[in-house]
């Protein structure tokens, strides 16, 4: 894991009471490639076609369409609402979301809303596919408590590794009424991908029984094109001294992002479900697939530039270790401009409280055992319940890893607490949702079922593995 230090977020921040509204609004419907130097750009907002307060009614449709994604090439994709990442469902705790769901695709899929905490029936796991040309809704209701940055996704069994290649992910963003970080700072969405494609700028899909599809199965689909919303090695303009709010998701498949900006220490406030207790001063950050994390991110001097780099990060077995695996790779820039110093804003030291789910009260120890494409020496199983659990529990989870590479697991519906990673315990308390077990490793956490029955999906996340059966069904009954 990343070396963390608490350190003193004053005398990191020195910030900027902020301006810069940004392209957020610009809806980039048709991609046309931005070259270097091209200002990031947020994915679309999803509309609001409610008018009553406290309701969000979205519509999203899943279709086969062409993009520009490269070099001006056009490219048959998948999309939501024609883009790709898919716009983004913006969320307040306490609304009723309802979405309508329309599959235009030639197959079935689903959409899973990951992360968030909804009736199972909602969930959009295997369970519940819509077949093509179908149409679905879906109706929850964001959970007091749990702002923080999700995404969407299919999840059609042995199926969801090649919709999400194709363009199929999203972002959602839920905010709190009593956000503790200053409104004034900038906010900005980055979705990571990675995409590979073929020299005809097709998005290349390994053949069956290819030498490419056997270390696709094995590593986990990974693309040479590193994606932020989309655009290969966008710039992200930033004042001398301001302080911007970053999100970023991991929507690549397998690929895991050691997050660094040359220079500078970063302050890491959230991850999957939220904000920490306090900030986190850190000179790297690990985020591997699924995984969310909220960093803040400072201008440096006036008229100079950086990066955000990913630093290699080994997660291979030998045998299939992408040759290149050890080089860094830039995945934008960050420039600061020549703007007067931005205003100082307190970044406050307490953020909010995570309350310690209590592992006294823990009922139930359970085991889940990863190895090469199966949990508990099984293959995944519509049909079959792998763990039962009495709604209202608490339960300790241990999850090791007894093979030669990382596995980043991921349970359905309910955030977790990391209590330890090969029994040293986890310096700080958060709300997660997926956790990378890395080789040979066991990371046990500690969960309560306190509401929705039904049966939820946890597995790896690397969505071949997930797709060749890494996934298990836990049923929370009543
Ligand atoms: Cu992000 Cu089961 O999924
Ligand atoms: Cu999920
Ligand atoms: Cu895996």
């Amino acid at each position: 894991m990343h070396a963390t230090k608490r350190g003193c977020p004053k005398c990191l921040v020195r910030g900027s009471v902020l301006v810069a509204l940004l392209l957020t609004s610009l809806g980039l419907r048709v991609l046309p490639q931005r070259q270097t130097a091209t200002e990031l750009a947020a994915p679309p907002v999803l509309r609001n076609e409610s008018t009553r307060p406290g309701v969000v009614e979205v519509t999203l449709t899943a279709s086969a369409t062409r993009l520009a994604l490269r070099n001006g090439q056009i490219t048959d994709v998948f999309a939501y609402n024609g883009s790709s990442p898919g716009p983004t469902l913006e969320l307040r705790e306490g609304d009723r979301v309802i979405i309508h769901f329309r599959n235009d695709l030639a197959e079935p899929t689903t959409v899973h809303w990951h992360g968030i905490h909804l009736p199972a029936d909602q969930d959009g796991s295997p369970f519940h596919p819509v077949p093509a040309g179908g149409r679905r809704d879906f109706r929850w209701t964001v959970p007091r408590g749990s702002a923080g940055t999700y995404w969407y996704h299919p999840h059609l069994h042995h199926r969801t590794g090649h919709q999400v290649a194709k363009g199929l992910y999203g972002a959602i963003i839920v905010r709190a009424p009593d956000d503790p970080l200053p409104r004034a700072i900038t906010e900005r969405l980055l979705v990571l991908a990675d995409q590979r494609f073929r020299p005809d700028g097709s998005i290349d899909l390994a053949e069956p029984r290819s030498m490419a599809a056997r270390i696709d199965a094995e590593n986990g689909r990974e693309g040479d094109v590193l994606f932020v919303n989309g655009q290969e090695m966008p710039t992200i303009s930033i004042r001398p001294g301001e302080v911007q709010r970053w999100r970023i998701i991991n929507a690549a498949a397998a690929r895991v992002f050691r997050l660094a900006i040359p220079g500078q220490r970063i302050l890491h406030v959230g991850s999957d479900g939220g904000l920490f207790e306090r900030p986190v001063e850190v000179d790297e950050l690990v985020v591997a697939n699924s995984e969310r994390v909220e960093i803040l991110v400072r201008g440096g001097a006036p008229g100079t530039r950086t990066v955000l780099r990913s630093l290699p990060y080994d997660r291979y077995i030998p045998q299939t270790r992408p040759r290149d695996w050890d080089r860094p790779r830039d995945i934008l820039t960050i420039q600061t401009s020549r703007a007067p110093a931005a205003a100082a804003v307190a970044i406050p030291a307490v953020l909010r409280r995570v309350p310690p789910l209590d592992t006294a009260r823990a009922t139930v120890r359970r085991t889940v055992t990863f190895g090469q494409g199966m949990i508990n020496n099984r293959h995944f199983d519509l049909a079959r319940v792998d763990f039962t659990a009495r709604l209202g529990a608490t339960e300790i989870w241990t999850v090791e890893n007894v093979v030669g590479m990382d596995h980043p697991f991921h349970l359905h519906g309910f955030q977790f607490q990391v209590i330890e990673r090969n029994g040293v315990p986890e310096p700080f308390r958060s709300w997660k949702d997926a956790v990378n077990v890395r080789r040979q490793e066991t990371v046990r956490f500690v969960v309560r079922f306190d509401d929705f029955p039904g049966k939820w999906m946890f597995h790896c996340h690397i969505l071949d593995h997930e797709d060749q059966g890494m996934m298990g069904i836990l049923e929370v009954k009543r």
